[in-house]
């Protein structure tokens, strides 16, 4: 946490955190219980699941208490988030050997460590799917505990959620036992700024009524039954922000490149003169994209996301962005005290909602948004790798990626050309894995040019790609590769020589590069 938030939260340090006025309901002030008490309800190989969408809104202080607990007993719980969550949560639980099977997104390196030795089973799954699946009981279990921060308890028991939203109305509802802890570092007025609303299950699913990014279709709180709720606990833990990845040379030339785009798109009638509701992934590109837009002459924008970041505050400011609808506040230290300083303000301009309705396909598909997202690597054809690098080891997860590319007006995926300074080429023959398949995706940007690959074939997408995003030292052994497959399968639909097709990646391990010597 940088100095400019510790000195913000500095009266909350103290021992005595009074969260009595926060739980509006009587019988509820009853259930107010330390961390410590309330991590007993959690058993061996229970399954926990909790608030938090990012380093936003997750639970703190019952974690840190149950990773004591299983330092001392040795026991091991299966986790279901909203996505990544701080390193309270995930990160703390995982370091203790505490994580048998973690669900459905990750961003924390212990954490990453642990998957990649085989030492914790990892789901990655489309995070608009996760809720759905909870519910329904595809995750081979009921949630036993769901662990919820909330900013207070209503009189009528109602929780009000804090920074996210994630899946914790569809933990709440399944849960058989709830805790929640109250967090006095989350404003009481974030109340408000959430729309809950869980679709019903099929055969009774009703259209998700969203026809434009700020309509509300729910409540600004999350029902529970109060018998559920086991305990109450405070907490004076803020959320674990990060700062931002730095803009560099390589994001500011993809998104110049993309606003320039947008411009062609418009004068092509393609576009409307405010675009369309806007995702964008985290990640530098993805923030220099939103920086180009504060300096560009576009106004009155919309965006139906998943995290609303410190960019779109500075949209927000500029009068350039009308609304933002997202499922997390995923903002920078000094973006989360800026938050806060004027949430009344923002309020007006934001809605967090569950994030099975921020990554709705329904919604996507139906408001038309453009998608931008980061990959890890791409191929001749199309084809996108978001989560595996050299084909096996698992980086982060799909997380949205998947439920916006596959469904949005327009499927941007960005990257730099190379990774490990010019030892790796960002785009390969085929790709070691794939998330998004060429049959989704639209636009590619690096920052040696763009690619637009709607309307052409495969073999013109790959001349396509080849000609405008691949890096000079690698466009010659690409194109070569392109041309003998060509020959040697008769000029066939895709062609690609299938014992040569994943060499790249080959010589990369043996070799430490991609490059061929002497080439
Ligand atoms: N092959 C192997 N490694 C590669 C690589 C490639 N083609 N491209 C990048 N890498 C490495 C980088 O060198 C870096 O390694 P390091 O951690 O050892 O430094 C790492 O992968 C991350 O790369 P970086 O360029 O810093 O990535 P990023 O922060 O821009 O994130 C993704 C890129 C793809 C990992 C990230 O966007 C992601 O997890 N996407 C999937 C989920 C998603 O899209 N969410 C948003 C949807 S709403």
């Amino acid at each position: 946490m940088s100095k400019i938030v510790d000195a913000y939260f500095e009266g909350f340090q103290e021992n005595t955190i009074d969260i009595y006025s926060r739980v509006y309901n009587e019988f509820l002030r009853k259930k107010i219980v330390s961390a410590k008490e309330a991590a007993t309800a959690i058993q061996p190989g229970m399954i926990i699941a909790t608030s938090g969408f990012t380093p936003a809104g997750y639970p703190k202080s019952v974690p840190l208490a149950l990773v004591d607990r299983i330092k001392k007993e040795g026991f091991k719980v299966n986790l279901w988030t909203g996505a990544s969550v701080g390193d309270e949560l995930d990160g703390a639980l995982a370091r203790a050997g505490g994580l048998a099977k973690y669900l459905p997104y990750q961003t924390n390196d212990d954490v990453r460590k642990l998957i990649n030795e085989g030492e914790i089973e990892y789901l990655d799954l489309h995070l608009s799917h996760v809720g759905q699946m909870a519910r329904s009981g595809f995750l081979g279990g009921k949630v036993d505990v769901a662990i919820i921060e909330a900013s207070a308890i209503t009189e009528d028991g109602y929780i009000i959620p804090t920074t996210s939203l994630g899946n914790t109305a569809s933990y709440v509802q399944s849960a058989d036992r709830i805790i929640v802890e109250i967090n006095v570092t989350q404003p009481e007025n974030l109340a408000g700024i959430h729309d809950v609303y869980i679709p019903n299950d099929p055969p009774k699913r009703s259209p998700i009524m969203i026809g434009k990014v700020n309509d509300r279709i729910g409540v600004p709180y999350i029902a529970s039954d109060i018998n559920k709720i086991q305990y109450i606990v405070p907490c004076d833990k803020p959320d674990g922000v990060r700062d931002f990845a730095k803009k560099d040379a390589i994001s500011e030339a993809i998104a110049g490149q993309l606003i320039e785009f947008f411009h062609d798109e418009i004068r092509e009638g393609r576009l409307p003169c405010n675009l369309l509701p806007l995702q964008s992934g985290v990640g530098s590109v993805a923030n220099a994209v939103v920086s180009g837009l504060v300096d560009s002459d576009f106004t009155d924008l919309t965006v139906y996301t998943e995290v609303i970041q410190d960019g779109l505050l500075d949209l927000i400011d500029a009068e350039k962005l009308v609304f933002a609808s997202g499922t997390a506040l995923t903002l920078s230290p000094y973006g989360l005290k800026r938050f806060y300083d004027e949430i009344e303000r923002y309020r007006k301009r934001i809605v967090l909602r569950p994030q099975e309705i921020s990554n709705s396909p329904e919604v996507i598909r139906r408001l038309g948004v453009i998608a931008m997202n980061t990959a890890l690597e791409f191929d001749i054809y199309g084809n996108v790798n978001s989560t595996h690098v050299m084909g096996t080891k698992m980086m982060n997860g799909i997380g949205g990626s998947g439920d916006f590319a596959r469904n949005a007006y327009l499927t941007i995926f960005f990257s730099s050309s190379l990774a490990k300074n010019g030892l790796i080429s960002s785009i390969v023959p085929m790709c070691s894995h794939v998330d998004h398949t060429e049959h989704d995706t639209d636009i590619f940007v690096t920052e040696r040019g763009i690619a637009d690959v709607r309307g052409l074939s495969p073999k013109q997408r790959a001349r396509r790609i080849i000609d405008r995003c691949v890096h000079p030292k690698y466009q010659p052994l690409l194109l070569d590769y392109l041309v003998r497959a060509e020959r040697e399968t008769h000029n066939t639909h895709t062609p690609h020589q299938l014992n040569e097709a994943l060499s790249w990646h080959e010589r990369y391990l043996k070799t430490g590069s991609m490059a061929v010597k002497n080439a």
